[in-house]
């Protein structure tokens, strides 16, 4: 058996364990790296080449390493053995029900974890926190692990994960910065130059930061609420550019110059979906009221309510333009995942807005080139009033509108007089991403209302 420098294995097989842990053996072919899952379908699926989740360029990566350093796996026990470090990247959802329902992180998942890796181990482990966790989490963590097992066989790091959903390769070969916090003791420090080590393979060293663990678990929380909060900040903006004459594009594009600013995340559209960015500010909204900070959790609570307002007022637009009535109307939803290049759709805006217009009566042609089948899963055939259609020309096919709910690029690039031709009249087109040529539609004959500019 060919003989590795390191053990490296991660808990959880999902968007982040595995893209990650792909990226990690296919940088470092010394060390041997595990994931594993208990989802048996979903190691299968790793194990296969229809992976389970799609990322352009992690096929390829996946490739390269499987079955040469890089192994899917159902059995945790095994693999927590032999591992040196140990990655934990399993769910932190919101919490369904009890204390800090609908606000705080459920973090069953991570303690579920925490007591397997205690009972599985006899060897020193380094546990490093890759999930998003409230801030303490790795406190709670510690003190699990150091129970029976004695105090000093493990070390936890908290090392939280900055990838963007479609872009996940490039974001993990290429990172902005990579940050480790540590407990500023002999001990903590130790483990951590073994994490930075890993990384140091293929990330400049400027790039990797060291600090302690809470600022480490507070600073993913605060990337992500800045994050949405510039996204929810350009929607209010947008919305008072459509009745004030102003182009939401120009001013962000004004905006954006200022190098203070920066010119992204200022593109406003029908609100920001996926699986993070409401879940993380409502836990961080959440630490904030636990710390008596009701001032500051109104702050973050904002970005959200104002993110709900955004869709749900993208449906009052519709209804507006349609007379106040959907019922029984054929509406063509272009784009159903929460951003392009993924077929996720966690929190999807495309979730509430298509509720809402079944609510109003309307008849869906819901397209997607990915998530379609994630679609189905959320409205089923709805009575015979959803259809999902791959191809955007069959779904325009007889409707009276067009909403685009995401920017595929395939949607920019479609023969819009074709469409408008096989459209009811008259034909509404709700561009909830900015997408189209406005001007050019408008030319065809077609009602167009973009995000942000006047109709
Ligand atoms: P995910 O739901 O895709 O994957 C989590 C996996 O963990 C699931 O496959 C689940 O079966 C598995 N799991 C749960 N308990 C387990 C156990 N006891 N043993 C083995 N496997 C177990 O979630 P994700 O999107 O990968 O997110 C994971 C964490 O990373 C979350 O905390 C999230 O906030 C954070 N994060 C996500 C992203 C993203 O883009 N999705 C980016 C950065 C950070
Ligand atoms: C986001 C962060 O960008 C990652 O850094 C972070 O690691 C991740 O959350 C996480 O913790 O899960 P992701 O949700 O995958 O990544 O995708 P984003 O590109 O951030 O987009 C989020 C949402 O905001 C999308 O619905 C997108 O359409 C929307 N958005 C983004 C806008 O509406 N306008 C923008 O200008 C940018």
């Amino acid at each position: 058996a060919q003989s590795f420098e390191k053990k490296i294995l991660c808990i959880g097989a999902g968007y982040v364990g595995g893209p990650t842990m792909a990226v990690i053996a296919d940088k470092c072919p010394r060390y041997k790296v595990t994931v594993v899952d208990i989802d048996a379908g979903k190691i299968a699926a790793w194990n296969s080449d229809t992976l389970p989740v799609y990322e352009p360029g992690l096929l390829d990566v996946v490739q390269r390493a499987r079955g040469k350093n890089l192994f899917f796996s159902t059995d945790v026990p095994a693999a927590i053995a032999e591992a040196d470090i140990i990655f934990v990247s399993v769910n932190t959802p919101t919490k369904a029900t009890g204390v800090g329902a609908g606000m705080a992180a459920d973090l069953r998942y991570w303690e579920n974890t925490a007591r397997q890796i205690r009972q599985c181990a006899d060897t020193p482990k380094i546990v490093v926190e890759k999930s998003t966790v409230p801030v303490k989490t790795a406190e709670a963590m510690a003190q699990i692990l150091s129970m029976e097992n004695g105090g000093n066989l493990f070390e936890v790091l908290s090392n939280p994960e900055f990838l963007a959903e479609g872009t996940a390769v490039a974001d993990l070969e290429n990172p902005d910065r990579v940050v480790i916090g540590s407990r500023q003791t002999p001990e903590g420090v130790a483990a951590r130059d073994v994490l930075v080590e890993v990384y140091a393979n293929w990330v400049p060293r400027e790039k990797i930061l060291t600090s302690n663990i809470w600022s480490s678990e507070m600073a993913k929380l605060a990337a992500n609420a800045f994050l949405a909060q510039r996204v929810s900040s350009i929607n209010t903006i947008a919305n008072i550019c459509e009745s004030s004459g102003a182009n939401v594009q120009e001013v962000s594009r004004a905006v954006g110059m200022d190098r203070r600013i920066g010119p992204k995340f200022l593109n406003a559209g029908v609100g920001f979906g996926g699986s993070c960015f409401k879940k993380d500010i409502l836990s961080l909204a959440y630490l904030c009221r636990e710390a008596g900070a009701d001032a500051e959790a109104d702050y973050w609570e904002s970005v959200v309510r104002i993110n709900e307002h955004q869709k749900e007022r993208f449906v009052r637009r519709m209804l507006d333009a349609m007379f106040h009535s959907m019922a029984d109307k054929r509406i063509a939803l272009f784009g159903f995942a929460f951003k392009p290049d993924t077929g996720d759709i966690r929190d999807a805006p495309a979730i509430t807005i298509a509720g809402r217009l079944l609510d109003e009566g309307a008849v869906l042609a819901i397209s997607d080139p990915r998530a379609l089948d994630g679609a189905r899963s959320v409205f089923g055939d709805a009575d015979g009033r959803v259809e999902y259609v791959e191809d955007p020309y069959e779904a325009a096919k007889k409707s009276h509108a067009i909403a685009v709910l995401t920017e595929w690029q395939a949607y920019r690039d479609l023969d819009y007089t074709a469409i408008y031709a096989a459209m009811e009249k008259p034909a509404f087109f709700f561009d909830g991403r900015n997408v189209a040529d406005h001007a050019a539609l408008f030319d065809m004959g077609f009602n167009v209302y973009p995000v942000g500019m006047p109709a």
